[in-house]
């Protein structure tokens, strides 16, 4: 990937970050109305399927979430052995039917599901045009299924026909494509996610693996520049090179239980409540990627960590705790900013990526900056496969398992574990961190209990008509306070900001009055006395103070009880704060799982 593919979103009017899935096979259209379920955190202004059954193709697709448009557009009677379908998350121009996917040529006869950005697709339309092709969207993708087939017109084979037209796109691509005369489906990728499931007499194509986790867990992740040709067999070649390409199939470790929600009525429950698990999971692995990480940033000279919203707390709390552990200087920036801020990298530079998609644009392109220069990356992510783990030189994976809904939760306490794990392994010290952060894991699994929900769903019910929520932490806790005001923004949708307990006095103070809820968050560490000293200045000015906290304090109003962890404290300070913003969120009747316009995997720039 160059820079160039990470593309300048402002320059075009339509943006995704969708979901894409193919099937081919028995029950291919339920297969994928069901992997589209799973894909759902990806995009969900619009959703549409493709069906080819003897010869003919079948669109049905429409706008609104994907329940609606299933239901509007009756995807249940659907029927045929090789059907596509997509999600598409649209953050710039219009959503519209037309502009939803699958779009198709001028015959009708190819239909095409992307997610990416077609860079020259301006350019190639005005040729399309000129050549006597008609456009019914204003999408980058309408012009795929016209290339295809001017190409097909030309003589070339359904196979030639993609391959060609890929080698005609600049910027970012996965796609899945079908034509009602042929058995085939064929996928291609460049920038974008595609991974290939291989099931029973079925195969698979989709952005993500829980798309298809239920039926196979036997996949094959595309490279850049490969594309798939499926029929009653699957090859693999590079589109650009034309050689056929030899890859292992990998098993995968998820469960398809693991990305349902089961009894819980939200994803973000479930996610929370798993933590425990998802925990032991990432602080119980193989130790070897830990010590390799761990050895990349003894040896680095300059070791910055990256991320973005969520992750880029996490990252946050990543310089905290090498300071405290290792005793070691370590930056931090967020994604996005790191292009203006990388002009010191060298080749001895190492930067590690945080993400639980493991495909975040501004990440990818900080990653990018990095390897321009010729320094080292490694990348802390959950999703195997994931772009950022493919480009790591070395990598940590979280192990949460599937985090479906839009807010992260078990993600990021796994990502914290991690960094915990790099700091006491880089201090020579990795036994010493396992077994603190094994009594977290346990900790953890005992205080998510019924005394604890009933607890924050109570102060939920109190807190839900207030227009503000501040939250304060001094230390480990800082970038935590950070972070529970994102949780509490995108799921309770309240404005929520965190800061500093020392900095309140230098501005922040002044947004206090009767009865403003400021969440204390404490750690049992030197920070204590000060933070709880910050909680008095804001009580002293009427506010409303709800301490999380080992121990109680005359200070707070309202006291949440969490484990004493030590140094681990922002692990478990986070949890009651999850819970908070999904009961506040529940009681006001948001849609839990797909915070407004946010979207899971945010894949541009
Ligand atoms: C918030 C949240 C986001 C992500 C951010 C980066 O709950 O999930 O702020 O943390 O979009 O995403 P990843 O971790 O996939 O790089």
């Amino acid at each position: 990937m160059n820079k160039t593919q990470f593309l300048d979103a402002r320059n075009i009017g339509a943006i995704y970050m969708c979901g894409i899935i193919g099937v081919i096979g028995q029950d291919a259209p339920s297969l994928v109305v069901h992997g589209l379920k799973m894909l759902e955190y990806r995009g969900y202004d619009s959703s549409g399927v493709a069906v080819i059954s003897e010869g003919t193709l079948e669109i049905r697709k429409n706008t609104g979430k994907l329940e609606e448009v299933e239901k509007k557009e009756k995807f249940s009677e659907l029927n045929g052995n090789i059907s596509i379908g997509h999600n598409r998350w649209c953050t710039h121009g219009a959503v519209t039917k037309e502009n939803s996917h699958p779009h198709t040529d001028c015959t009708e006869s190819i239909a095409v599901v992307h997610n990416g950005i077609i860079e020259n697709y301006l350019e190639l339309k005005e040729k399309l045009i000129a050549n006597g092709h008609s456009f019914k969207t204003q999408t980058d993708t309408e012009i795929v299924p016209h290339l295809i087939e001017e190409k097909i017109n030309a003589g070339k084979n359904f196979e030639t026909a993609v391959k060609e037209t890929c080698n005609k796109l600049e910027g970012r691509f996965a796609i899945v494509v079908v034509k009602k005369d042929e058995k085939q489906m064929i996928g291609a990728r460049r920038g974008s996610p595609l991974v290939m499931g291989i099931g029973d007499g079925k195969y698979f194509l989709a952005s993500d693996v829980p798309a298809f986790l239920s039926s196979t867990r036997k996949v094959i992740f595309l490279e850049d520049n490969e594309m798939a040709v499926i029929g009653s067999e699957a090859k693999i070649l590079n589109f650009k090179t034309n050689v056929a390409v030899q890859r292992q199939v990998q098993e995968i470790s998820w469960t398809a239980e693991e990305a349902e929600k089961g009894e819980y009525p939200h994803y973000l429950i479930k996610e929370i409540m798993e933590q425990g698990v998802s925990l032991h999971r990432a602080v119980n692995q193989d130790e070897t990627r830990i010590k390799e990480v761990a050895q990349m940033i003894n040896a680095a000279f300059g070791t910055y960590i990256v991320g973005c919203g969520t992750a880029g707390k996490v990252g946050l709390a990543g310089t905290y705790i090498f300071s405290k552990v290792a005793k070691k200087h370590i930056n931090f920036a967020i994604g996005s900013e790191f292009p203006q801020y990388h002009d010191f990298l060298t080749p001895k530079s190492l930067t590690i990526a945080i993400s639980q998609s493991g495909e975040t644009a501004d990440t990818l392109e900080a990653m990018e900056a990095t390897k321009e220069t010729g320094g080292k990356l490694a990348s802390i992510v959950n999703v195997m496969g994931s772009t950022m783990q493919r480009m790591s030189d070395g990598y940590i994976m979280v192990n949460a398992g599937p985090e479906k809904a839009v807010a992260s939760t078990k993600a990021t306490t796994g990502q914290l574990a991690i960094l915990y794990l790099l700091a006491f392994a880089s201090a020579g010290k990795l036994p010493e961190g396992k077994q603190l952060l094994d009594k977290t894991c346990g900790a953890i699994s005992g205080m998510l209990n019924k005394e604890l929900t009933e607890k924050v769903k109570t102060l939920a019910n109190k807190l839900k008509s207030h227009e503000n929520i501040y939250i304060i932490g001094r230390g480990l806790n800082y970038p935590i306070a950070l972070e529970a005001a994102i949780k509490l923004q995108e799921v309770s949708y309240i404005h929520a900001e965190g800061f500093a307990g020392g900095e309140l006095k230098h501005g922040p103070l002044a947004l206090i009055t009767k009865d403003t809820p400021c969440i204390v968050l404490v750690g049992n560490d030197e920070t204590r006395k000060d933070v709880l000293s910050n909680a008095r200045e804001i009580k002293a000015r009427g506010g409303y103070i709800i301490g999380i906290s080992p121990e109680n304090s005359e200070v707070f109003d309202e006291w949440i009880q969490v484990p004493d962890v030590g140094i681990c404290s922002p692990i478990v300070n986070i949890i009651p704060i999850q819970l908070l913003a999904y009961f506040i969120g529940v009681e006001k009747g948001n849609d839990i799982d797909r915070c407004r316009n946010l979207a899971k995997a945010v894949t541009v720039k």
